[in-house]
């Protein structure tokens, strides 16, 4: 069942979204070549206890840390260590959720450690946009086969792998709700959207194959030929007339 938000709703799911889109910024000031995945955690953590609010993340079916820290050919899902540091050259994706009376933001981001090639400048710039691209359709009526159609056309014009196997999904009391949101699909197909729905839209965008390896870790997910993966996702809200983006 998708569940629809009244207007008091909505307000309090705006404030986990800004509580999750600072603990975001944060970690992107923090992101420098040197500093261990375990220490930006921590930082993420005791920020968002501070507002308030519990991170969505730990304790998740198991999940042992409050932010997704990814690296390169990691897709999603990567868990922070003490002794796994950002290098120069990496691009990283931060996925981090926030729980604030009763309601979750979900959101992520890839940014540059230091320098990158353009190569993979190019990937975190289009999986960017791919979202923007499902923005851009995204209003009361839309039909879910549009908003993955909107992706991956756009992420394929590049030769890009999208990836299947992993997908976006409802929010609002729960972190996933109905229904499921994928980043590829048919126009025209697929149910449709109505105004007051909450989904997060999250890209996951590979520079080569779409193929994904579920790791031994039980949680990191990696490109099947390593080659770099760049994620962006944000909870939003299906308005009227378009949408209004929760975690920016
Ligand atoms: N942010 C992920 C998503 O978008 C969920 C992370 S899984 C967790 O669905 F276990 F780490 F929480
Ligand atoms: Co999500």
């Amino acid at each position: 069942m998708i569940s629809v938000k009244t207007k008091e709703q909505l307000e309090l799911m705006r404030r986990a979204g800004a509580i999750t889109r600072d603990t975001l910024r944060l970690l992107e000031d923090k992101a420098r070549a040197g500093v261990s995945t375990a220490e930006l955690d921590k930082a993420a953590y005791e920020y968002i206890l501070k507002c308030g609010a519990k991170p969505s993340f730990l304790n998740y079916h198991g999940y042992p840390a409050s932010v997704c820290i990814s690296i390169d050919e990691e897709v999603v899902h990567g868990i922070p260590s003490k002794k796994r540091f950002l290098e120069d050259g990496q691009i990283v994706s931060f996925d981090v959720g926030a729980f604030k009376n009763g309601y979750h933001g979900d959101a992520a981001r890839t940014v540059a450690v230091g320098k990158i090639s353009p190569e993979k400048q190019k990937l975190v710039e289009v999986t960017r946009q791919c979202f923007f691209e499902a923005l851009k359709v995204l209003k009361d009526g839309v039909r879910l086969g549009d908003i993955g159609w909107a992706i991956c056309s756009h992420a394929r014009s590049f030769g890009y792998g999208v990836v299947e196997d992993l997908v976006g999904h409802g929010i609002g009391r729960e972190m996933h709700e109905d229904p499921n949101v994928p980043n590829f699909g048919v126009r025209g197909r697929g149910i449709r959207l109505a105004a007051g729905m909450t989904i997060a839209i999250e890209p996951m965008i590979n520079m080569g194959t779409s193929a994904v390896d579920f790791c031994e870790d039980g949680w990191t997910v990696k490109t099947k030929d390593r080659l770099p993966s760049a994620h962006y996702e944000n909870t939003v809200a299906v308005t009227a007339d378009g949408a209004e983006i929760l975690t920016v």
